[in-house]
């Protein structure tokens, strides 16, 4: 899974196109753009953004961006530290972000503090996802476990190191093949009942689970990969059962990891260690193929005075009104740039012809190596 390896450093080359391709100044300045270009030593706080509206995720309503938490405990190059991720967290609030993601398994148990220590004095104003799934032996991860017993332990530690008696939003972070989803959702169910909880959420199930989930707890949202790159919810059934249930989607991987932004090119090569350098959507060969996809949205951005990151987290708030993003940032002035995609809109027409053109391109490779693949997707199996 790609958000669980090793934290250690990638090497990021220059963006394609962004730099120096954007007419940066000329962009519309109700939507800042934060390219290190154009920075200055002033403070990012010193950079407007639109408050973000509200969206309602099953019975949970959240600001229409969220802010990933996962790369305040490594992940992806340059690694922050933990003073400026509570930093970054703390001005998101500031901005009006009350959705905030994180995990047991971000650090292993790391992200889940520094997310607590952030949140503590404002915890009444703002909604905390996390998730569950996991054993392990110290910090090592031993596998998938979601038996009951080991929901309780994980929610008991994210409790402690979050600092609340509450989780606004727990997640199962990937489905258990051995263990039926009736005994997943009736443990969060219990733990609901106990105010410890407060809505369900589940990661890339099958979408078989998800329907035996919802009858026995309803979910508040799913949350899977989706972003101009990567539209298998669009195929694989999760977004149509998101619908007629009524639950809510968040998409991880909004911005595909930042190549949407423009910071890969035909020639980025990753440290071993970045978990970019396992996404066969980023060897060298379909990296070279894939890069339509941010041109197209960088074509699109220009056209509409914004920037790629933000055309394409517009794009997915406006799939559905029941679509909240969760971009992943470390950097002040990301989040500025990421927050500013709620003034960017597409009429009906504009959404039409963006999607011919997006599936006119042919996306060459996968999301993530095969055996990470195939924790997604997947269907629990019957209750005996
Ligand atoms: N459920 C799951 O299985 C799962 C899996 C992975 C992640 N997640 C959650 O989803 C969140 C988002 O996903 P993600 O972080 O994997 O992918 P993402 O949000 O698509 O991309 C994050 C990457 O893009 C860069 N970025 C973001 N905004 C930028 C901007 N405006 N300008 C330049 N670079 C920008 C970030 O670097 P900087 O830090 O430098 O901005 C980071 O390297 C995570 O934080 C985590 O909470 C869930």
């Amino acid at each position: 899974m790609n958000d669980s390896n090793d934290n250690n450093a990638g090497i990021n080359m220059p963006r394609r196109g962004f730099i120096g391709g954007v007419g940066l100044t000329a962009m519309a300045a109700a939507l800042p753009s934060m390219a290190a270009t154009e920075r200055t030593n002033d403070s990012s706080s010193t950079v407007k953004t639109p408050a973000p509206g509200l969206r309602r995720l099953g019975g949970l309503e959240v600001s229409e961006v969220g802010l990933g938490c996962m790369g305040g405990s490594g992940y992806y190059y340059p690694f922050p530290g933990k003073a400026r991720m509570i930093s970054v967290i703390r001005d998101a609030v500031e901005r009006g972000v009350t959705f905030f993601d994180t995990a047991e398994t971000y650090g292993p148990f790391t992200n889940e503090e520094v997310v607590g220590e952030a949140l503590q004095p404002m915890r009444q104003k703002v909604v905390i996802a996390t998730k569950f799934g996991f054993s392990y032996n110290g910090t090592e991860r031993t596998g998938l476990d979601s038996r009951p017993a080991n929901i309780r332990r994980a929610v008991e530690g994210s409790l402690r190191r979050l600092r609340t008696d509450y989780i606004d939003l727990l997640y199962q972070h990937r489905v258990d093949p051995k263990v039926p989803i009736e005994d997943v959702a009736g443990t969060v169910k219990d733990l609901i009942a106990e105010g410890k909880v407060k809505h369900f959420g589940m990661s890339e199930p099958g979408p078989r689970t998800l329907r035996r989930a919802h009858a026995v707890q309803p979910v508040a949202a799913v949350q899977n990969e989706y972003s101009l790159l990567e539209r298998s919810p669009e195929k694989n059934e999760i977004l149509a059962i998101c619908e007629e249930l009524g639950i809510g989607f968040v998409p991880w991987g909004p911005v595909a990891r930042g190549f949407l932004i423009g910071r890969f090119g035909e020639g980025t090569v990753f440290a071993k260690e970045d978990n970019r350098a396992g996404v066969p959507f980023f060897f060298p060969d379909a990296m070279k193929q894939n890069l339509a996809v941010y041109d197209l949205a960088h074509r699109w951005a220009q056209r509409k005075g914004v920037t790629p990151g933000q055309l394409s987290l517009a794009w997915l708030l406006a799939q559905k009104p029941w679509i909240v993003p969760i971009p992943g940032t470390t950097d002040p002035w990301h989040l500025a740039e990421n927050l500013g995609a709620v003034n960017a809109r597409f009429t009906p027409d504009e959404l039409l012809q963006f999607r011919r053109e997006l599936e006119a391109i042919r996306i060459v490779g996968e999301r993530a190596a095969p055996g990470t693949l195939a924790m997604s997707d997947v269907e629990a199996p019957e209750k005996k």
